[in-house]
């Protein structure tokens, strides 16, 4: 029988005389009495003394007790408790990536979870919004003059998250000229700059990304087959609508067909790849770049189930990230109209160009379904590379090792 093991018995719970199968899932009459002998209870456990009592109402203190301002403490220190948590995982999957884990595949599928547990987080987050919208503007404006100047400028952990993950400095929009550090002072400050300076997740995927196996040259050579395919494709079709009888039609086909060229002329053109990579228009190096298509093209090859599944989660993670930035602004807008921020921003305009693709670190997975083609046109796999594929291994393999295939 499973259930609450903090409600086994009332608040008296021996949380550390259980076993760990007991801690778990077991809610026997042997576990409850071994509750009753007292030892960790619940809201020790819980520290609950600390955080039940952490709600200090400004307006009270003021003696104008607002009763809404204890809503907006709770809402957003249970956004900084799944902040807290968002980073926990983050920083044990960039561990993984950091220490070369990868390389055994069983770590991939560790990876996959943290990264969908961080977006399942995210999807809370962006819902709970909601919560506090319950409050009107006029009874936020009733406490609001109390806790200036403080701001969600300065949530700590919001923005070593963006860091983590891999928004770049140059990349933020800038408000009143400040830089974003600012708000933070000594030990915050350096923790800041060091997130900076750390591998990001954006980074340590690229790595990943860049040692996907077929890309090598001398091998499957993924890359150039499927130029060859694809303008060989494009040609057939070009010359096939040439013979159509002149029409409308006909002259929109071509037109079509030259899009098409001049598209896949610019995929395959490097030199416009790292053009675009300096102006923060393309995020990830081009090799990871082929890597992901690849994976895209390939996503059934038992191999690939699982990166495929990574690359999908790490969309999810930009999409909701974006939809909180999005539902924030919109509260903001609701209750402060175009006022300023109380940290010194436009407010409303300086949060609404923040829902851009500026933040979005994985745009480029977003913006290979422009490049999809039709299945025969994708390179089939040789014997060799169709085997590497197929076998997934368990044991500590080099994952990504491309030897075996041709
Ligand atoms: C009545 C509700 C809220 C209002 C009126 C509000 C207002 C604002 C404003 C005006 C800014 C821009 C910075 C400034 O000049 O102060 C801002 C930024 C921010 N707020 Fe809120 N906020 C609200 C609720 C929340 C909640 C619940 C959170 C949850 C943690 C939050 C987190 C943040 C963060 C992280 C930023 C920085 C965003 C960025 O720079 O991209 N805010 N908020």
């Amino acid at each position: 029988m499973s259930g609450c093991p903090f409600m086994a018995k009332k608040h008296h719970f021996t949380f550390s005389e259980l076993s760990l199968e007991d801690k778990h899932e077991d809610n026997s009459q042997e576990g409850l009495n071994k509750a009753s002998k007292g030892g960790l209870i619940y809201g020790d456990y819980l520290q609950l003394d600390k955080v039940l009592n952490a709600q200090e109402l400004q307006s009270e203190k003021k003696g104008n007790k607002i009763h809404d301002e204890h809503l907006f403490i709770v809402t957003h220190q249970a956004y900084e408790l799944w902040f807290k948590q968002i980073l926990w995982e983050l920083d044990s999957v960039r561990e993984i990536f950091q220490n070369g884990h990868v390389r055994d595949e069983r770590n991939m599928l560790k990876v996959v979870a943290r990264i969908h547990r961080i977006s399942m987080i995210l999807k809370l987050l962006v819902e709970q919004f909601s919560v506090l919208e319950t409050m009107t503007a006029m009874d936020f404006f009733d406490f609001r003059d109390y806790l200036s100047p403080a701001s969600g400028f300065q949530s700590l952990q919001f923005r070593l998250l963006e860091n983590k993950i891999g928004v770049p400095e140059i990349l933020r929009v800038p408000y009143n000229r400040r830089h974003y550090r600012d708000n933070f002072k000594g030990e915050t400050n350096e923790l800041l700059l060091r997130s900076e300076q750390e591998p990001t997740l954006l980074g340590l995927v690229e790595a990943w990304l860049e040692r996907t196996p077929g890309l090598e040259e001398e091998g499957f050579h993924f890359w150039g087959k499927l130029e060859v395919n694809i303008f060989r494709a494009l040609e057939e079709e070009l010359q096939a609508a040439k013979t159509k009888p002149d029409s409308e039609d006909k002259e929109e086909h071509l037109a079509e067909l030259q899009k098409q060229k001049e598209l896949f002329g610019a995929l395959f053109d490097e030199r416009r790849h790292e053009h675009l990579l300096s102006k923060g228009e393309r995020r990830l190096s081009y090799k990871a770049l082929k890597g992901a298509l690849m994976i895209n093209f390939y996503r059934e090859e038992p191999r690939f189930q699982v990166p495929f599944q990574l690359l999908t989660s790490l969309m999810e993670i930009d999409t909701l990230m974006t939809k909180w930035r999005y539902n924030h602004v919109c509260m903001v807008h609701r209750m402060i109209g175009s006022k300023a921020g109380t940290g010194g921003s436009s407010g409303y305009q300086y949060l609404r160009s923040t829902v851009s693709d500026r933040y979005k670190v994985f745009v480029d997975l977003f913006n290979l379904s422009t490049y999809l083609v039709p299945r025969h046109w994708v390179p089939r796999l040789n014997p060799s590379i169709h085997k590497f594929l197929y076998t997934a291994e368990c044991c500590d393999s080099s994952y990504f090792s491309s030897d075996d295939s041709d």
